[in-house]
């Protein structure tokens, strides 16, 4: 498939990083998202699009097809040095950049040879020192790509070399990318040597918009109705990934018309036959989860009870189980360091609410076949809309946590999540008086109905709470009214 959507807010950011790095005020991005949502393509599409600038190369390197610290090392300085050559009008070969005296050639032909063989001899850090002395003797800057920047925890103290350096250079700026939502929030974390050096940029799911946009282009030809268009972009989120393997389904149909139903058959099938896309996306990322589980059949059990029953306490699972809850402790503590659970106010619930549905269903054995029954359709159709449509997605998760976290700081709080039977607030803080903070993160601004709903809920459960409200995309000239009335801290956000 040849064709990128949209994207425009998040190319806007990492435009934002090459302008800064060429007046000397350098800052470096984080891509974080989920698996499939088009974080490399949002990478590949920023470095076509500016790597012909005067001045700056753009190297990109995917850490996952690194070995060893070493072949990172060679890899890192083949991507420099191959994207220096062609800025510089020789035209470098790849495959005669197999190895050291591949480099070592190229280096000579740059006028810096001394560079390239002191990185051979030297450690990870000579790496990062060097290449500002060679980016300096070329005359260029880099904004280099690490895609799958969480694999760099493989190599020993990787974070604290790179980040010696990071921060006095002038010539390189970071774009980093990674999937794995809650190692990526650790490796900024306070605690860790990047803190503070990267601006976060979160890809969630295409824009409404764009998935339609999206959609009619893989489906030309077939006639579409605009509530199946709608459904597609609901169904799968917004996931480019998604949608394509539905509208490929479709597709392979042979429908002549579409509608709502043929969107839900389409999108259970991918989901839930083993022939399909979605399942076989989600199949992996699962098993890639489990693997390093050294009890894979507990830790498996646990989560197919969690895909039942959401929302159980520790010492619930332990009697589900059968098994004395210090033992189940531990398994829980694996899986909470995977990206598939969750722990909100010592309950557990499944990060992505689709996995969750997955999980639960294909354990039951469905088969391409049963999902033309009606009475079958009609039940997962049901259950798909209430307990999936419905809950938050996995970025939201992270971005809650993120915002939760610099509000918190802010305020000299610390929020958590909160849940009472069926009220729900994004952040509460207790202590001599309580806070409670409302997040919107969509593309629109919070308007004034938000504002009073979001008083009028938190009144009624705390009384007269702080009350803080959160939106990405800013707040209407009503809203400010309305919040300036009832007490409403108004936040906008410019972490972006
Ligand atoms: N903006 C877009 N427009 C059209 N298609 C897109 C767009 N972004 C991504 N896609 C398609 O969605 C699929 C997933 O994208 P991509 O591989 O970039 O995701 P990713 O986030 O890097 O995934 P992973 O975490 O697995 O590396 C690809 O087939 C890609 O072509
Ligand atoms: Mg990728």
């Amino acid at each position: 498939m040849e064709m990128f959507v949209n994207r425009r807010r998040e190319l806007r950011v990492l435009e934002g990083a090459l302008n800064a790095l060429g007046k000397g005020e350098k800052f470096n991005v984080a891509v974080i998202g989920p698996r499939r949502i088009g974080k490399t393509e949002l990478l590949l599409k920023f470095k076509e699009t500016h790597e012909e600038g005067a001045g700056c190369v753009i190297p990109y390197l995917n850490v996952q097809r690194t070995g060893s610290v070493e072949s990172f090392k060679f890899a890192y300085l083949r991507e420099l040095l191959y994207e220096a050559a062609k800025k510089r009008g020789f035209d470098a070969e790849r495959s005669k950049l197999v190895d050291w005296d591949g480099l070592l050639v190229l280096g000579a032909k740059l006028g810096v040879d001394g560079e390239v063989t002191a990185i051979k001899r030297g450690s990870i850090g000579e790496l990062f020192e060097l290449q500002e002395e060679i980016l300096k003797k070329l005359d260029l800057k880099a904004i280099f790509i690490l895609d799958e920047f969480q694999d760099t925890v493989r190599f020993p103290n990787f974070l604290e070399i790179m980040r010696s350096t990071v921060e006095k250079q002038k010539a390189v700026a970071y774009i980093i990318s990674g999937s794995a939502v809650r190692m990526m929030e650790k490796i900024l974390s306070p605690k860790k040597p990047f803190f503070g050096q990267f601006r976060r940029l979160y890809l969630g799911g295409l824009p409404k918009e764009d998935s339609i946009e999206l959609a009619k282009a893989m489906l030309s030809g077939v006639k579409v109705s605009n509530a199946a268009l709608e459904l597609i972009h609901r169904l799968t989120g917004g996931n480019p990934f998604y949608i394509s393997a539905v509208c490929r389904r479709l597709t392979e149909e042979g429908f002549e018309r579409v509608g709502s139903r043929e969107v839900y058959v389409a999108f259970l099938t991918e989901l839930l036959s083993e022939s399909g896309d979605i399942y076989s996306h989600l199949d992996y990322v699962f098993n890639e989860s489990l693997s390093r589980a050294y009890k894979g059949a507990v830790h498996r059990e646990i989560l197919l009870i969690l895909a039942r029953e959401e929302g159980l306490t520790l010492s619930e699972i332990s009697e589900r189980l059968g098994k004395p809850s210090g033992e189940v402790s531990n398994y829980m503590k694996f899986l909470l360091r995977t990206d598939l659970i969750t722990k909100e106010n010592n309950r557990y619930y499944f990060t992505d609410k689709l996995m969750r549905f997955w999980l639960g269903k294909t354990y039951l054995g469905i088969t391409e076949l049963e999902l033309r029954r009606e009475k079958l359709l009609r039940e997962l159709i049901g259950e798909l809309e209430e307990k999936y449509l419905k809950a938050r997605t996995e970025l939201g998760k992270a971005v809650e946590f993120m915002v939760r976290e610099e509000l918190g700081k802010r305020f000299g709080v610390k929020f958590e999540p909160y849940r009472r039977g069926d009220v729900e607030f994004d952040g509460v803080a207790f202590g001599e008086r309580t806070y409670v903070l409302e997040i919107k993160w969509r593309n629109r601004p919070v308007g004034a109905k938000d504002v009073e709903k979001f008083a009028r809920r938190a009144k009624s459960e705390f009384g007269e709470p702080v009350m803080v409200m959160f939106s990405r995309s800013g707040f209407t000239e009503k809203a400010r009214e309305v919040a300036e009335r009832l007490g409403v801290v108004l936040v906008g956000d410019k972490m972006l």
